[in-house]
């Protein structure tokens, strides 16, 4: 073993005025222990998180200039000093300005890609072995760098999330990671977590192959040490890499990814090319082969809008709201809801899971016990996706107390009321409330459409309600609309945007009007695949478009899931407020009549197995079909125009919602729509979709389906033919 003096003396470092074996830089510090074991934290200054920005990366550099040469020392071993948080991965801002600036930019792209591969090719290079220790978020370059190290050992924390996400940002791995993963796990693991830009928790990266071991966090270096004795890793080739395996692996993997993707995410298939060749190139040409489709990527408008989208999330998870307030938001851990229904129960659920004590109320033992049944279903998948073990799920089931009787709610913080979505009963409870609630109680409501003033005026507090509609189901659906009226206090609804971003969800904030963001947007596209679908237009054509369009599912299906009652419901609501414009098609209602209502009864546009464990999808209703008018539409022969036809219409109301200040921004119209219903995310969202498209242009599509059909529905905004661009508004 040699000693730490001969090493020191040998290796000249920058020392930073450190003690001669403890080297500090701003973002990653290094020292040598007596063992010659070199020991790199990453520690990035001011920050929760390490990324890799020019700063790292001289850092890096630096320390790899002096340790490179020294077979002496005995091994290197990179870990980080944050709580949540191995490396994060680039500096997404930084990549954000060279993707979207001028062409200059492109030059700074291609510099920050090279400087990347340079040095984790160095840090590969090392003639001693490396060994990452990940404790927390391991994404993108932060996985690349550890593929660059020998072997990684990973902590068994739920922080611990090991992946490639850069697809979700329309470029892929280009500092190694689509040349290194396919050598160390197969092609066929590779594609399966980098292709949808998907993390792994410890155990299945140990499954997989990209790590080697799983251990408790404070064993991390105990069991590094162990990987460190066994030297440099020797190369294997795995048989699924053999030419003929791979082909046949890329090539299924291409249709599959085909079949989500439909062609509108081009760094899903770049990617398979990319994996796929870097085992027959040399790893040089593998690195520039990252680059050049890095270069190509970053120039397509999937790439800008999935950045953008990134910054907007970031922004509706952090950003300071705008408005005034007097004090700082308030801690809220202490909930009611009222109502255990579908709804109630999620709400109930997530926020137990989240620490909050939650006290559910409904109307009779047995929807009590209902209700409480959906809580205890949500905790056992989170055990079987292993996000609780079995005796955390038990103590966070205990943070809900179900109760039918009458309840004082003075120790409540927040009331959400999520009872059935009438009038009548929302003010019966608004009214209750003033009594049973506390002096300083949030009050609540998860209404889908009715106006919140309305509900306010019974109370004598309306500056403390507020809407707080999140979606259906609770559990996969992050956002949140926070809804205030004339008369919510600022400082209230602060509060309520800190509450949604304390149980993990995204807030948007929006002003109370019919439908408010989503299901207003949401609500003429859906009304129009009806009507078309009474017109005789195929129901799987009608979904088929909008599926290749980027919509997660079509409209039609989409109605279903929704329940047609539902929908005809909030659809009513927004022809009664915007008289003239909306009309329900006759369908819809005929559906309704019959008790069709969708999936929740076996049968709406389609009709559904409802035992089946699948899709369980049958045919189209044939009960539909009769509910159908005599006159056929005319002049819809290609399925773009319909595409058009459908889309538009979302974009368009979009456009309203902004000029009427339904949201603060621009942003937060498209960022509610994607994270909402899954509009098209390569598309930015339905208003980046217009912008893209030219304003005028859209005006012009817009114009023509209203002098053809004679529907109000598609007057073109007036923002259309005021403004040239929405988001570069001078
Ligand atoms: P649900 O019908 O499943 O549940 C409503 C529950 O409220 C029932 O258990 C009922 O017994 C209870 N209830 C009725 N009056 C009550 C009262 N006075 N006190 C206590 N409990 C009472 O309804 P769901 O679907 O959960 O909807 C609840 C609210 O959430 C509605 O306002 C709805 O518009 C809204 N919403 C529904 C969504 C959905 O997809 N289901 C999505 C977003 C919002």
């Amino acid at each position: 073993m040699p000693n730490l003096k001969e090493i020191t003396s040998k290796v000249q470092f920058h020392s930073n005025g450190a003690d001669g074996h403890h080297f500090d830089h701003k973002h990653v510090h290094y020292e040598i222990d007596a063992d010659g074991i070199v020991m790199l934290t990453f520690d990035r200054q001011g920050s929760s998180a390490n990324i890799f920005d020019e700063d790292t990366f001289a850092e890096l550099e630096d320390i790899l200039s002096h340790i490179e040469g020294h077979a002496e020392l005995s091994g290197v071993l990179i870990r980080s000093a944050k709580d949540k948080v191995f490396i994060a991965g680039a500096d997404l801002k930084h990549m954000s300005k060279c993707v979207h600036g001028p062409a200059t930019d492109r030059e700074a792209l291609k510099e920050l890609i090279t400087r990347g591969q340079a040095a984790f090719n160095r840090l590969a290079n090392l003639a001693v072995p490396k060994v990452a220790l990940i404790h927390g978020a391991c994404l993108g370059g932060g996985l690349e760098m550890a593929l660059a190290c020998d072997w990684r050992v990973a902590s068994l924390d739920k922080a611990t999330k090991i992946g490639l996400p850069e697809t979700q940002l329309g470029i892929l791995p280009a500092w190694g990671g689509s040349t290194r993963l396919p050598k160390l796990i197969g092609l066929d693991s590779a594609l399966g977590i980098a292709v949808p830009g998907k993390s792994a928790v410890g155990k299945k990266a140990l499954a997989l192959g990209m790590v080697d071991e799983v251990v408790h966090r404070e064993q991390l270096e105990i069991a590094a040490k162990h990987w460190l004795k066994r030297g440099r890793r020797t190369t294997s080739t795995r048989a699924v890499n053999l030419p003929a395996v791979r082909d046949v692996v890329a090539s299924i993997a291409r249709k599959n990814t085909l079949k989500k993707t439909r062609g509108n995410y081009p760094a899903q298939e770049r990617l398979i090319e990319v994996m796929k060749a870097s085992l027959s190139v040399s790893h040089e040409q593998s690195l520039r082969n990252e680059l050049d489709a890095v270069l190509d990527l970053a120039a397509t408008n999937a790439c800008r809008n999935l950045l953008n989208l990134f910054f907007l999330q970031e922004g509706a998870k952090k950003a300071p709201i705008e408005f005034e307030v007097t004090r700082d938001p308030v801690n809220i851990d202490q909930v009611a809801v009222i109502g255990a229904g579908v709804m109630g129960a999620g709400i109930a659920q997530w926020c137990a899971a989240r620490g909050s004590h939650v006290i559910i109320k409904d109307l009779s033992l047995d929807a009590m016990a209902a209700g409480m049944n959906t809580v205890r279903k949500r905790f056992d998948e989170a055990v079987k996706r292993h996000i609780f073990t079995r005796g955390e799920a038990e103590n966070l089931m205990e943070n809900v107390t179900p109760v039918v009787d009458e309840v004082s709610l003075k120790s409540r913080q927040i009331v959400i009321e999520a009872a059935v979505e009438k009038m009548a009963v929302k003010q019966a409870i608004f009214k209750d409330l003033a009594e049973t609630a506390g002096e300083s109680t949030i009050l609540a409501t998860n209404t889908s459409a009715l106006p919140i003033h309305e509900i306010a005026k019974v109370t004598p507090h309306p500056e403390r309600v507020i809407g707080m509609h999140f979606f259906n189901p609770v559990h996969r659906m992050t956002l949140v609309e926070v809804i205030h009226t004339e008369s919510t206090d600022p400082n209230v609804i602060a509060d309520a945007v800190a509450f949604v971003r304390s149980i993990g969800k995204m807030p948007v904030v929006a002003k109370d009007s019919p439908g408010f963001i989503v299901n207003r947007i949401l609500m003429p596209y859906l009304i129009e695949a009806g009507y078309l679908f009474s017109r005789h237009i195929g129901a799987h054509r009608i979904d088929k478009v909008m599926l290749d369009f980027g919509m997660p599912m079509g409209p039609l299906r989409l109605l279903d899931e929704v329940g047609l009652d539902v929908a005809l419901h909030v659809a009513r609501t927004l022809s009664e407020a915007m008289p003239g414009r909306f009309t329900t098609p006759e369908v819809i209602e005929r559906l309704v009549e019959l008790g069709d209502l969708g999936c929740k009864t076996g049968r709406g546009f389609y009709c559904y197995d409802k035992d089946s464990k699948k899709d369980g999808m049958l045919g189209v209703n044939p009960g539909a079909l009769s509910a159908c008018g005599n006159e056929p539409e005319t002049g819809l022969e290609s399925d773009s125009e319909l595409r058009w036809r459908l889309s538009l219409l979302m974009s368009n109301e979009a456009l309203l919602c902004l000029e009427e200040g339904v949201a603060a921004s621009a942003g937060d119209i498209d960022l509610a729509m994607v994270m909402g219903t899954g509009y098209a995310p390569f598309l930015g969202g339905p208003l980046r979709h217009c912008e893209t498209r030219g304003l005028s242009k859209t005006a012009d599509q817009l114009h023509g389906f209203w002098e053809s059909t004679g529907r109000e529905i598609f007057k073109p905004a007036g923002y259309l033919r005021l403004h040239d661009s929405i988001f570069h508004r001078d």
